[in-house]
């Protein structure tokens, strides 16, 4: 489904950019392979693909080796949600010769890649944490509907998980992110806000919030999982690695990304095919009490140290523009940032979820404390994470490692 928009240079023939998208795994490769072909043929700018790592917090590291050495190697890096305070000075600024693209995007993800004026890197889709079912085995069950509370989900999860054992050895009932890395911190953020636990550092204040009542709990709950309704290799699982239990339908529930959504309807990659249902990830309990899914996605950032800053800026130009946005969404359901994408008639049939979770997508999901952070962010993140998986792996109890990353954080945010 990708078309080129109209207008692209194609001055700048015979150039050659060197692009950082996906991990060498990512189901999302034939797509951009043959979207870096169609704007070769466009622009007559050649596209070399470097991969990138899987762990976004490995990315980053990578990344601000590439920086420190000002290296001229890459000229297009795809860049987190959670990274613009930290790339800003590496980044061509973009309102100038990208505003009209800028103004089509979402304000809030516009805002949140403007640093000090300069907007860094441009949006190129969203991510917000969803919770993945089988609809096959919630019928089984006799469940009605998916669990809208994490007490529902641990209850379905278990009745499915000692129902299907017997047949299956190696069922579970939930899969999520529980390696320590970034995509902790988001997993782990979800429990502690959905029961009204905060959001680690206060987003106004600056305030470190994390050692309290409700966040503890939410570690607490999540400890239980572990070689319960969820296997005690989750302490070392990625993305990756639920989609990969899941597609081979080991698991009942998981906690995922929207591009997880296009990954399992494949038939050819996938035997859960036509039997993923898609939700809001369930209420925590306590005061505060909410459905919370972290906000996530991907921007694209051109570099200070670029040769070819012409034609990098147009890759970017015709990545994130609207026509390639659709077709990221049809093709691979990477959420669009681009407001009018999800009330297109194709998104809406192919991929409903889209529409009946559009508020999540279009600003309802929770930020992690990375503008508050500033630069300091992959530091505090850190704190967080590494806590958090010594919880999961029942190496530290849940108010210790709380009170460890809340005086962790209070330094790192102090420059102590
Ligand atoms: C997804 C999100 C990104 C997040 C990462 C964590 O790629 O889009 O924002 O940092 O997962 O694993």
């Amino acid at each position: 489904t990708i078309t080129a928009q109209a207008g692209l240079r194609t001055d700048l023939g015979g150039q050659r950019i060197s692009v950082v998208t996906a991990d060498p795994t990512s189901p999302d490769n034939p797509w951009l392979d043959r979207a870096f072909a169609i704007f070769t043929e466009t622009t007559g700018i050649t596209v070399n693909k470097i991969p990138g790592e899987t762990s976004a917090t490995d990315r980053l590291q990578n990344y601000r080796q590439q920086f420190a050495a000002q290296s001229t190697d890459i000229d297009v890096y795809q860049v987190d949600v959670i990274w613009p305070g930290i790339v800003a000075e590496f980044a061509v600024p973009l309102q100038d010769t990208l505003g009209d693209l800028a103004a089509l995007q979402f304000p809030a993800l516009v805002q949140n890649n403007t640093i000090d004026g300069n907007l860094v890197a441009m949006p190129w889709y969203t991510d917000a944490g969803l919770l993945y079912y089988r609809t096959d085995l919630l019928e089984k069950y006799g469940f009605a509907n998916p669990p809208a509370t994490w007490d529902e989900l641990q209850q379905q999860a278990q009745a499915i998980q000692d129902g299907e054992r017997a047949g299956r050895p190696d069922l579970v009932g939930f899969v999520f992110q529980g390696n320590a890395y970034e995509g902790l911190t988001c997993n782990g953020l979800e429990w502690q806000v959905s029961h009204g636990g905060g959001t680690i550092v206060d987003a106004e204040s600056g305030e470190v919030t994390v050692n309290n009542p409700q966040a503890i709990a939410a570690f607490e709950r999540a400890r239980s999982w572990v070689g319960t309704i969820a296997p005690q290799a989750v302490t070392t699982y990625d993305e990756p690695a639920s989609l990969a239990s899941w597609v081979t339908g080991a698991t009942a529930f998981m906690r995922n990304w929207p591009y997880a959504f296009a990954a399992s309807q494949d038939p050819a990659n996938s035997t859960v095919a036509g039997m993923v249902g898609v939700t809001s990830l369930p209420m925590g309990t306590g005061e505060g009490a909410r459905n919370a899914a972290a906000l996530g996605g991907w921007n694209m950032m051109v570099s200070r140290f670029s040769q070819a800053q012409d034609a990098a800026l147009e890759f970017v130009k015709f990545m994130c523009s609207p026509e390639l946005q659709k077709s990221f969404m049809l093709d691979r359901s990477h959420s669009a940032t681009i407001a009018t994408t999800y009330d297109d008639p194709q998104v809406i049939e192919q991929a409903p979820f889209f529409a009946s979770l559009k508020d999540v997508f279009q600003g309802g999901a929770v930020a992690r404390p990375s503008s508050v952070s500033g630069d300091l962010y992959g530091e505090v993140s850190s704190s967080y994470f590494q806590q958090l998986n010594a919880v999961l792996s029942g190496s530290r109890p849940a108010a210790e490692a709380a009170a460890q990353m809340q005086s962790d954080i209070e330094s790192i945010l102090s420059g102590d």
